[in-house]
């Protein structure tokens, strides 16, 4: 009986240290859907909290289209790495890199389009990993919104 609780113990400690070393990273994006004006930059927010301070070259960002996870724009090793981003996102992106050390993961889309609607996931990982997805709406020709004069 003793024999058998000690084996759950040991399971027990096994499971919580590999659950401790998977633990997953709080990302945070806006709850309501970003609202971009046709034409216009928007910055499409993802922040994550990292307890302690990191090394930069230790972090990965990774915007993807959520439906198709086709590439938007992925940092790792210190730098943007764009050979698989999806060529319709070419030239328009970048993260904030001064802001990555202190948990900003946000991306600026300029010169946003109608057919960048929709969901993008933001994936960090800086020893743990985590992800949240937002959902970007584009608002008309932002010609409608100018006060009418004649
Ligand atoms: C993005 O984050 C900044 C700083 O927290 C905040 O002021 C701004 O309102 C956010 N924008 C959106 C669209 O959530
Ligand atoms: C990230 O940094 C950019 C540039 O300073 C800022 O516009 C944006 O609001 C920041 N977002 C968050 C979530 O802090
Ligand atoms: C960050 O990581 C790089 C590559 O592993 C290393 O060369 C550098 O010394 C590290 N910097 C710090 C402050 O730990
Ligand atoms: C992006 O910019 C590069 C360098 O200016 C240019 O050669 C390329 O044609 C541009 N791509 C698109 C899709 O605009």
């Amino acid at each position: 009986m003793l024999r058998c609780w000690s084996m759950f113990a040991v399971i027990d400690i096994l499971t919580l240290s590999s659950l401790s070393y998977l633990a997953v990273l709080e990302v945070h994006v806006p709850e309501l859907p970003v609202v971009a004006l046709y034409g216009m930059d928007t910055t499409l927010n993802c922040s994550f909290s990292h307890a302690s301070p990191f090394n930069l070259s230790d972090l990965s960002v990774f915007w993807q289209l959520t439906d198709t996870k086709r590439s938007v724009h992925s940092y790792w090793a210190s730098q943007d790495q764009l050979t698989d981003q999806g060529e319709r996102y070419a030239n328009r992106t970048s993260l904030y890199p001064s802001q990555l050390g202190v948990g900003n993961a946000s991306l600026l889309l300029r010169r946003v389009r109608v057919a960048d609607e929709g969901s993008y996931t933001c994936f960090v990982r800086v020893e743990a990993y985590g992800s949240a997805a937002l959902l970007l709406q584009v608002a008309g020709e932002s010609v409608n919104l100018l006060p009418l004069f004649n």
